[in-house]
């Protein structure tokens, strides 16, 4: 997005924006190799090479972090060549690029954390770091007991037997049941797969929570910035305490039970 000089050499910390303004009158900015003495002058951070005395400025990007109520029918990419809506559609009035950490189906609802704080998104995304992910499922029919054993005990898909999961049944209709699955592993379409593999029938798939952070009123198209607190608490989990040991876990509030039905 084109900003002029002075507010862009004044958001790289380079000078406040008056001082920023006496060093472009000064001759001491060039963009794209053209040294620029008039104030208004604008300039893209992105696409243009913006110098001060040669120097190019470094542009850092507001860091934001932010939890998205993912309706159906949305894909969890930037792009789709088939032409779907995608997540980024939703969030047009955020002005900074934001990528998914992680991904839900085509056809599941529920929280999707996007940020362009790219350390963090690769952290809470490495499987050593176990994010619990709460999900509720509606199944079709009724869920034994045995259903419910081997889905917490961890089943076997194509691709290996799935780690110990917390299952619960939730509630029960007469053609249907909500069972509540919390699992840290990521796998592509893995609570899907683990309610085929025990002959259950997924009707409905929602992420209700991510870590500490829950659905709870959300509305599905629904996003709002993470607080500070929140990124803090998310950072704080992803700190690795020794050599191999792995991260710190952050204790009851992350490892509470069944998420909220809405
Ligand atoms: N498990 C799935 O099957 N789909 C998702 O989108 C997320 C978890």
């Amino acid at each position: 997005m084109q900003e002029r000089l002075q507010k862009i050499l004044s958001q790289a910390g380079i000078a406040s924006r008056r001082e920023s303004e006496s060093i472009i009158l000064d001759g001491r900015v060039a963009v794209n190799g053209t040294v620029v003495t008039e104030l208004g002058t604008k300039a893209d951070p992105d696409t243009d090479t913006i110098t001060v005395d040669g120097k190019p400025v470094a542009i850092e990007e507001k860091r934001v972090y932010i939890l998205l109520y993912k309706p159906v029918g949305y894909m969890t990419t930037m792009k789709d060549p088939e032409g779907r809506p995608i997540v980024s559609d939703l969030l047009k009035e955020v002005k900074e690029r934001v990528y998914p950490i992680g991904r839900l189906d085509y056809n599941t609802e529920g929280l999707l954390l996007l940020t362009n704080d790219g350390a963090l998104a690769n952290t809470l995304m490495h499987p050593s770091h176990e994010v619990d992910k709460g999900y509720l499922v509606r199944v079709s029919g009724q869920v034994s007991a045995v259903q419910i054993k081997k889905l917490s005990d961890g089943v076997k898909l194509e691709d290996g037997m799935t780690a110990p999961a917390k299952v619960a049944p939730f509630s029960e209709s007469e053609n249907n049941t909500w069972i509540s699955i919390t699992i840290h592993e990521g796998r592509y379409r893995q609570v899907r797969r683990m309610c085929e593999a025990v002959g259950l029938s997924v009707v409905r798939l929602k992420r209700a929570r991510y870590d500490f952070l829950e659905i709870g009123e959300m509305k599905p198209g629904e996003f709002r910035f993470l607080s500070a607190e929140e990124v803090a608490k998310l950072k704080r989990k992803t700190v690795p305490v020794g050599p191999g040991r792995g991260p710190r876990k952050t204790g009851v509030v992350a490892r509470r039970g069944a998420p909220t039905r809405r």
